[in-house]
């Protein structure tokens, strides 16, 4: 299949390529497009079908449940059996946006989406392209983020085309995404409100319009092996192709020891990429250095974290060595992200 890359400004969006789009989703095609956090792989959300060839072209493990995005709070009534409080509040406050809320699934919504489970993902995205796709297309769309399985999500169209190329038949090109990480996933259906996956939505946020709120204990605690309520939480991710180390602690101490272990893995002719901040970046001497961003932004450093993975990639460094930040706020979504990215390796200085 050959792929089509069109370019989209979502200030001004050209109507024939969101018709373009829409009608290959209605054909039960896969279209990619910008939403605020990652760009997604769409699929007609009600035709078992079309999302079977989500997880065929990005090698998902069929265990793991899609997300479907909606364009306007009259498409949820149909999907799910019943809008509680606490998702009336949340959607109020942070709908359209980076919120995926998990409610129980009515009868319409395939297997092939839920994996099986009684419950459902859905999300409204503010991206202006993503909202008109499925306004067009008048069907919930699935999308996951658009990577191949494991490895970091979009965050630009040239990532899809790289992951994806021949496996779907457009991407719609809208520049880079604001957020930079995946949707704060929440689930609605138990007693207590629980954060699944951290997001542009923080922990922080949640508590204020919901009071008591809990946080999946395999989010934060990654020494010991807790098997995550979120199917897709457990599966090796965002990894870049080399080793990643992470390392924390006081600030001076870990621009020091990141400094020691660059040098001497240079001098063996390794090459080496550094994931640092603002503050440090005049810091470093040895390696291929990135800043993240500011600390005094830690949207910045969303922004720029899966960017930088890929990057690194693209560099073939041989190993990568970063700096982290703390788990409030924005922090819990990078930190989550980061360890994964590194497989668990992290240095507590
Ligand atoms: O920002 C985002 O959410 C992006 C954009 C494209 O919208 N999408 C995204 O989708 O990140 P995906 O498939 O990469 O991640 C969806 C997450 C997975 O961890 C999945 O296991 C979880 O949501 N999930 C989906 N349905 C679920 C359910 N019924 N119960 C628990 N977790 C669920
Ligand atoms: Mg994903």
């Amino acid at each position: 299949m050959k792929t089509k890359v069109l370019k989209v400004d979502e200030d001004n969006i050209d109507r024939e390529i969101i018709k373009q789009a829409s009608e290959i989703i209605k054909n039960g095609g896969l279209v990619s497009f910008p939403t605020e956090t990652v760009y997604g792989l769409g699929a007609n959300g009600l035709d078992s079908d079309a999302t079977s060839k989500i997880f065929e072209a990005k090698g998902r493990p069929q265990d793991n449940p899609l997300i479907l995005h909606i364009s306007s709070e009259d498409e949820l009534k149909e999907l799910v059996r019943e809008i509680s409080d606490d998702a009336r509040k949340c959607m109020d406050a942070f709908w359209p946006g980076p919120l995926t809320i998990i409610f129980n699934r009515s009868e319409i919504v395939p297997d092939s989406v839920t994996a099986g489970l009684d419950t459902v993902a859905i999300r409204m995205p503010s991206n202006k392209i993503a909202l008109e796709i499925i306004r067009e297309s008048k069907k919930p769309i699935a999308a996951p983020s658009a990577n191949t399985s494991g490895k970091p999500s979009p965050t630009a169209a040239e990532h899809v085309y790289k992951d994806l190329d021949g496996k779907l038949e457009l991407i719609v090109d809208g520049g880079r995404t604001g957020i930079g990480l995946e949707s704060t996933v929440i689930d609605l259906t138990e007693d207590v409100p629980t954060i699944l996956r951290p997001g542009g939505v923080t922990y922080e946020d949640l508590s204020k319009v919901l009071g008591r709120v809990e946080i999946d204990k395999s989010i934060i605690n990654f020494t010991e092996n807790i098997v995550p309520k979120s199917p897709g939480q457990k599966y090796k991710h965002y990894a870049p192709n080399s080793e990643m180390y992470i390392f924390k602690g006081e600030f001076k101490s870990v621009v020091d020891r990141i400094n020691e272990i660059a040098i001497e893995k240079t001098q063996n002719g390794k090459k080496v990429g550094i994931m640092c901040t603002d503050e440090s970046l005049d810091k470093y001497k040895a390696g291929l250095i990135y800043s993240m961003g500011s600390r005094e932004d830690e949207d910045s450093i969303a922004h720029n974290l899966f960017h930088i993975l890929r990057e690194m990639d693209r560099e073939n460094v041989d190993i990568i060595l970063s700096e982290s930040v703390d788990f409030s706020e924005m922090g819990l979504a990078i930190m989550n992200r980061m360890i994964k990215a590194a497989g668990g390796k992290i240095e507590q200085l």
